[in-house]
């Protein structure tokens, strides 16, 4: 690839103009911007008009252009941008995690069939250096567990109402109107988000592909002061945290809100601030902590995808291929026959009313707690009963993970 970058550039949103920014101060890297395609066409835009189309073909059908990068908030369309691209053999970065998560599969054969490749450093922990470094570093190393609080907006809101004690509805409208938010926050708060960054932080930890409807999110849109009080009772904070981690030859993976102990490193990471836990069994457990949303955070990774560009780096996928080519023992890479969903997990729940645990499977109750303001349990469950829970909006049950120590 030639040393000067002309970029096209689809959206031009929080991450958009980040981007914009960031790479207009860089010292170092030779790129430019040459089209921003964007949406709405009535929207006022900062910088001049002549910059901007709202037609896709204006960049995709452009031949001076080198790369893509798609910054958009439709996972349909940023699908159909950057397939587009590849197939008309054009490298490619996005931090559009709900898009790559969801089609993965297709991204990574069209990746091969089209020799391009496909950087995404930005979708998944913001500003944190995770991806590549997964691919890379940790490239030899045997990862047993991954844990990481990969959504800015939830770990605002909980600091937020921890700190401050604000409701969770202040805290939302606070996190919304500081860029960390989505667009539509149900994605955030209900951990979808965190989720679709689980699936690619999986492939490159593990080798293992998982749609994200295979993986259990749990949110904090239901969360109140009563919980966290409890957690300060029991010197801990809420997080939402997702994990992934070896279980004999299967992995466990799932986005809850858990109970974070003071002294572990997840406990003082505040706001909107991200960070991810690695153990491997030679290396032990390391953090990497940094701002996980926000325009210059991401735009940042962004731009240092469209820098990797330039030395000709691509994802070498070294893991997931390893286990294509050794299939589940048997030749057959089957990534749901990896997954182990079969086991009891220690939950705080917090309800209203009790008939609302009848979608639990409980094996043993640890402590009860009943009062006319507020009634919880901490218990054993079945983590596959949790399923029952997914998705759902009311305000009723609030669920909580409960680390062995
Ligand atoms: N915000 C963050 O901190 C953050 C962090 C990591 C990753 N991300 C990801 O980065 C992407 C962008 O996020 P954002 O926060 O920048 O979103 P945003 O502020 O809502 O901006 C979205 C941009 O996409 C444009 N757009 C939407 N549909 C389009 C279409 N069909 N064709 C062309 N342009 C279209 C919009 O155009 P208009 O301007 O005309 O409306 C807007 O400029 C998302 O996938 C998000 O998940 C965001």
């Amino acid at each position: 690839m030639s040393d000067k970058i002309s970029v096209g550039l689809f959206g031009f949103g929080c991450v958009g103009q980040g981007l914009y920014d960031v790479l207009n101060h860089s010292q170092v890297l030779e790129a430019s911007i040459e089209k921003i395609c964007v949406k709405d066409q009535n929207k006022e835009r900062k910088i001049d008009m002549s910059n901007f189309t709202f037609n896709h073909e204006d960049i995709l059908s452009r031949k001076d252009l080198n790369v893509v990068v798609e910054l958009i908030d439709d996972a349909n369309e940023g699908f159909k941008i950057v397939s587009r691209a590849m197939n008309n053999g054009v490298n490619v970065v996005s931090a559009n995690k709900k898009m790559l998560a969801e089609n993965f599969e297709q991204l990574y054969e069209l990746q091969k069939k089209n020799k391009v490749a496909l950087l995404y450093e930005g979708s998944a922990g913001g500003s944190i250096p995770i991806i590549r470094n997964l691919e890379e570093y940790y490239d030899n190393e045997l990862l047993d567990h991954i844990e990481g609080i990969l959504n800015g907006s939830s770990n605002y809101i909980t600091t937020k109402m921890e700190v401050d004690n604000l409701s969770y509805e202040e805290a939302l409208g606070l996190a919304q109107e500081n860029g960390f938010a989505e667009s539509d926050p149900w994605l955030d708060v209900a951990g979808f988000d965190s989720k679709y960054k689980l699936c690619l932080l999986t492939i490159h930890a593990f080798g293992i592909i998982l749609k994200p409807d295979q993986i259990l999110n749990l949110g904090i849109q239901n969360i109140s002061f009563d919980d966290i009080l409890y957690a300060k009772q029991k010197d801990a904070r809420i997080k939402l945290v997702a994990k992934g981690y070896k279980s004999g030859d299967k992995i466990r993976v799932y986005v809850l809100p858990q109970f974070v102990k003071r002294g572990k490193p997840l406990y003082n990471i505040m706001y909107e601030y991200n960070a991810v836990e690695v153990e491997g069994a030679y290396s032990d457990r390391q953090t990497l902590a940094g701002k996980g949303a926000g325009s210059y955070p991401t735009g940042s990774a962004v731009l240092s995808d469209v820098s990797a560009l330039t030395y000709g780096y691509k994802y070498g996928y070294k893991k997931l291929e390893k286990m294509i080519r050794n299939g589940n023992g048997n030749g057959h890479y089957d990534p749901s026959s990896m997954l182990d969903t079969n086991f009891e997990l220690k939950v705080y729940v917090r309800y209203n009313d009790r008939s609302s645990l009848d979608d639990l499977e409980i094996v043993s109750i640890e402590e009860e707690y009943k009062s006319p303001h507020s009634n919880y349990i901490v218990a054993n469950v079945k983590f596959n009963s949790l399923f029952n829970l997914y998705n759902k909006r009311e305000k009723d049950l609030f669920v909580c993970v409960v680390p062995e120590e």
